[in-house]
């Protein structure tokens, strides 16, 4: 999707369809020259939040928008609420309209206490979210949208411009996260995101990838890594890409992503039911990713470096066995319990990597419990943190971007569920608190720079439906303000 910013006049924007707020419809439509029919259209329907009443004009724009309420005396915590409802309800419409072409009238909207940068970022991410599609493998392609531009109307050119060049560089973020996930895992597997992390770097002068190939991961002692990639027929990889847009001082921003193209479980094999929902076991390494072509398009003035760990875990005869026992790269041994508790055992040995990098903050993002998924639901993904001004920031960005996650508690009473007769720990506790014991398991990789963990095996896609590209919105956000 393209998003242009525009100025002038509502009533003569050159554009398919014009998108107004119900408020200054009436005035919209005088300008037009239009008043009676539009008249018409409001008196015959209902004025609600989330509410889209639609005008067929002749001529250019052929369509007017007019969404939500009327009402006037809302607190402006309620009015930004209902704003974020009106933004989804007219970017699921304009993208079902049949038209290339839409404008909305950014100032006419009430937010509250929100500005025209709020406001045009809230506009953009609907866009976005309700226009895209996934369709390389559909024979006929009738599905697509057929909206390809949205241009916002605002007499706050700044702000609006600023928020376009965001909304831009987010969306093509959450497209390349979304279409990885969304990729089968016979074509997504590590070698795949490894070549997608190289076109990251292609023709960008500040990016580099760096792609570790399993004798290089060998060298590097990551016994962890390699004990899940063992039974798989495609290598593991560890992809590295670096983007210095900061000053070449500043500490780097380190995001790490799970990126297990396939979960089986591994010789703790998984019931049948919903198996297919393990190809979206790489969409924390696709949300990192995603952050970094973000960054890119952004130009953001930040150091950032992003890992995916990149695995298959499959059965066979060269697999783990659960009460194998492994040596990490920090040194720390590990009994593999459950080899389907595959996503620590790829990022503990990514934790203790980025450690060169002497990171200003480390975020790993995972899909890494079904005890996450029962715990907060799609709704919110979980958060861990040894740094409470990291879980603030990460918090505070995912209210912003109404990409919301939750702090979960990592206190030392958790840890004993790790412990183990014969190694310096398990991989998995018992049946309480399981994400919360995963995230502990994470921690004593992670003591020696500032670290969150978000486990987003809820929030990271809809079965059935596809990748939802989170905790993206999030992420970008968090990346925007420790830029500026
Ligand atoms: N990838 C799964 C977690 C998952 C479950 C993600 C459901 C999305 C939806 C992870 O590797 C896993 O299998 N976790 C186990 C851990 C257990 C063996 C301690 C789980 O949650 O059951
Ligand atoms: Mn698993
Ligand atoms: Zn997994």
């Amino acid at each position: 999707m393209r998003y242009a910013s525009k100025t002038g006049n509502a009533a003569s924007v050159a554009t398919d369809c014009l998108v107004v707020p119900r408020r200054t419809a009436r005035e919209v439509a005088a300008a037009m020259g239009v008043t009676e029919h539009v008249g018409l259209v409001l008196d015959g329907t209902t004025s609600a939040p989330g509410s889209v009443a639609r005008a067929y004009l002749k001529g250019r724009p052929s369509r007017l928008l007019i969404v939500g309420a009327d009402d006037k005396d809302a607190d402006a915590e309620t009015k930004l609420a209902a704003f974020r409802r009106d933004a989804k309800a007219a970017a699921t419409a304009i993208a079902a309209l049949d038209v290339a072409d839409a404008t909305v009238c950014v100032d006419d909207f009430d937010a509250g206490k929100a500005d025209a940068y709020t406001k045009t970022r809230t506009l953009l991410a609907a866009v976005s979210h309700a226009a895209y599609r996934f369709t390389p493998y559909k024979s006929t392609k009738t599905q697509a949208a057929k909206l390809r531009r949205v241009g916002v109307l605002s007499r706050q050119r700044a702000k609006a411009r600023r928020a376009l060049g965001h909304a831009q560089a987010l969306d093509d973020g959450l497209t390349l996260a979304k279409d990885l996930g969304n990729q089968p895992p016979n074509i997504c597997n590590p070698t795949f995101l490894a070549r997608e992390a190289r076109r990251l770097s292609r023709g960008v002068g500040n990016v580099t990838t760096t792609v570790l190939d399993e004798s290089k991961i060998s060298e590097l002692g990551m016994g962890a890594f390699l004990s899940v990639t063992r039974g798989s027929a495609t290598p593991g990889k560890m992809i590295i890409v670096n983007y210095k847009g900061g000053n070449p001082g500043d500490k780097p921003v380190v995001l790490v992503g799970k990126g297990i193209t396939f979960d089986t479980g591994g010789i703790n094999i998984k019931g049948s039911s919903g198996m297919d929902e393990m190809k979206w076991d790489m969409c924390g390494a696709a949300s990192v990713l995603g952050a970094m072509k973000a960054a890119i398009s952004a130009e953001l003035p930040i150091n950032l470096i992003v890992v995916a760990a990149a695995a298959e875990n499959m059965p066979g005869g060269r697999a783990s066995r659960p009460s194998d026992i492994v040596t990490t790269m920090s040194g720390q041994t590990v009994e593999i319990m459950n080899t389907d508790a595959e996503g620590r055992l790829v990022l503990c040995d990514a934790l203790t990597y980025v450690k060169r990098f002497k990171p200003a903050a480390v975020v790993d993002i995972a899909t890494l419990t079904g005890a996450q998924v029962v715990a907060l639901g799609p709704q919110a993904s979980a958060l861990y943190a040894n740094d409470d001004a990291v879980a603030d920031a990460l918090a505070s960005a995912g209210d912003e971007a109404d990409d919301r996650m939750w702090r979960m508690p990592l206190w030392d009473d958790y840890q004993s569920a790790l412990d183990s007769a014969f190694a310096d720990m398990k991989n998995v506790g018992g049946r309480a608190a399981g994400s919360i014991v995963a995230a502990c398991f994470l921690s004593r990789f992670a003591k020696d720079f500032p670290w969150a963990h978000l486990d987003i095996a809820g929030s990271a896609y809809v079965s059935g439906k596809g990748s939802t590209g989170r905790p993206l919105p999030a992420l970008f956000e968090y990346l925007v303000k420790a830029a500026s």
